[in-house]
């Protein structure tokens, strides 16, 4: 098994074991502001009337909000059973929600299918986040819209440092107490130190994807990105088998 099989199920692993107490987490260390960030991210991905695709949906939320915000149907992929069970039992007999066990990396959808792609703190969990966001430009239509929310590492300025230590020492153990398993907070700081927000602009761009802006929300521990397939963007080479 290679390093990168190894990261990914611990990962998966990971998120098996948070399901229960995630949501909760979520709210209690952002105090509420996750669910605005995520409305914040449904508006902007326009999905009013049309398809969308939530990936690494978690337990659903940003799911929700695509929906709230007028999407006709939306799909919903994970590779954690266990949140996309909880997403299911939120979702209720809302029919217009359709979830997936999958992997982020090959989504198992035809090229051009959506007309808006959302990921919320995802792209950070994967072992290459460009080729998450490669598979995002396959499955997105052209002139479709991406929007990607992801924990960074900020710049280092005066006014994010009470937010970095807060970050850095208190949710670890205010997540570990909370949840029951300090190991999965403590791994919430140090990923978020893999990517900055410039590195994700980047990547979205490496992508093929057109940036359309970006946002600092949180002092800067949180970014917010919006790109659009480009219409010309060529569909990558079909491989059989
Ligand atoms: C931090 S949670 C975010 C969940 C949700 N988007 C939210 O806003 O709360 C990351 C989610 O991504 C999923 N995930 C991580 N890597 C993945 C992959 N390679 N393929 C599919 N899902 C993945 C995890 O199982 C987890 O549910």
């Amino acid at each position: 098994m290679t390093l990168d099989e190894e990261r990914v199920l611990a990962v998966r692993a990971m998120f098996q074991r948070i399901v229960a107490r995630y949501d909760l987490v979520n709210r209690i260390m952002t105090l509420g502001l996750d669910q605005r960030w995520r409305a914040r991210a449904a508006a902007l991905a326009r999905p009013h009337g049309g398809l969308a695709l939530d990936v690494g949906t978690g337990t659903g939320d940003l799911a929700l909000a695509l929906l709230a915000r007028g999407a006709r149907s939306v799909v919903g992929v994970d590779f954690a059973p266990a949140m996309l069970a909880r997403a299911g039992a939120k979702a209720g007999r809302n029919g217009a929600l359709s979830l997936a066990l999958a992997d982020a990396l090959e989504l198992p959808f035809r090229e051009a299918s959506f007309d808006c792609v959302t990921a919320a703190f995802v792209l950070r969990n994967l072992p290459h986040p460009s080729a998450g966001l490669a598979e995002i430009a396959r499955v997105l239509r052209p002139g479709g819209r991406l929007v990607a929310l992801e924990l960074v590492r900020p710049r280092q300025n005066l006014r994010s440092a009470p937010l970095r230590l807060y970050f850095r020492h208190l949710v670890p153990i205010l997540g570990g107490i909370v949840s029951g398993d300090f190991a999965a907070y403590r791994y919430l700081p140090r990923s978020a130190q893999s990517l900055t927000a410039n590195d994700l602009a980047r990547a979205v761009a490496e992508a093929g994807l057109e940036p359309e802006g970006w946002w600092e929300l949180a002092g800067g521990m949180v970014s917010l990105h919006l790109a659009v397939r480009p219409k010309g963007l060529e569909p990558p080479p079909h491989h059989d088998g």
